[in-house]
């Protein structure tokens, strides 16, 4: 059984005040919850002070992106050994607004992605079209490309290590959640490519979360499709109440 995973990314949003008071609020919220992987990724600039706040606490830190290499004269990048260092567990790799607006690559995504996993960290890896892609239908294509070059040459038995997010570029922040339906059908090809480019007990042990427009009312359709583990939450992860309903509302049936 996938032990579902809610995590939130702030994106560029919330100042370190905003963000020290939405994590009390979190911590009192949801103290109580068990069989959830909780997990929040705020910006680069919180992550030390936040993971201080959310010691022996069931919130898990994770961090945007990274930078693959280890060290080096990149001004303005952020490395896995620095975000280890700074309480984080997790890291997203390739979100769509890297891709779309920072040159990310599913080459760099690769490369991040053996950096993530090298240094101790679980990797989130988002994937998925925009609406173009998805009108041309190639959604499939698309999606069977970004998982070949991205998890290139990484082992098998690293596999379980690693998160997948599958976030359609046309739901996010748009208001237009993918049905549970569309999201599962695309969530059941992901776990067959995994099945057939590894094997299938791996592919039912990797996590698979979807992304976009995740809000507390659709939350409980999406994660009662039998792929579905989880959710990667933008907007409604900035407001305490919306980001506890939707864990709450998360348990697998
Ligand atoms: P929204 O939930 O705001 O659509 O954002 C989704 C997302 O990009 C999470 O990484």
């Amino acid at each position: 059984m996938r032990k579902p995973i809610i995590a939130g990314n702030w994106k560029m949003y919330k100042t370190l005040e905003e963000g020290e008071e939405l994590v009390n609020l979190l911590k009192r919220q949801l103290y109580d919850v068990e069989d959830i992987d909780i997990v929040l990724c705020p910006p680069f600039t919180h992550l030390a002070y936040i993971a201080d706040m959310l010691e022996s606490s069931n919130i898990l830190l994770g961090a945007q992106d990274m930078h693959w290499e280890e060290e080096g004269a990149y001004t303005g990048e952020i490395s896995g050994p620095m975000l280890k260092c700074a309480g984080c567990k997790f890291v997203l790799i390739g979100h769509s607004e890297r891709r779309q607006f920072f040159g990310e690559t599913n080459e760099s995504v690769n490369k991040k992605l053996a950096s993530a996993l090298n240094n101790g960290l679980t990797p989130i890896v988002c994937i998925g079209e925009d609406l173009k892609q998805r009108e041309k239908g190639i959604t499939f294509d698309l999606i069977s490309q970004q998982l070949e070059l991205g998890l290139k040459a990484i082992a098998p038995e690293r596999l379980k290590e690693i998160i997948i997010a599958y976030e359609p570029v046309w739901a996010i922040g748009s208001g237009k959640v993918a049905t549970s339906e569309q999201a599962q059908e695309v969530h059941r090809y992901i776990r067959d490519w995994l099945s057939k480019n590894y094997s299938s007990a791996l592919a039912q042990e990797t996590r698979i979360q979807y992304g976009g427009s995740v809000k507390p009312d659709n939350i409980a359709g999406l994660i009662a499709q039998e792929d579905i583990d989880g959710a990667l939450v933008g907007g409604a992860s900035l407001d305490a109440d919306s980001f506890s309903a939707i864990v709450r509302e998360s348990k697998k049936g």
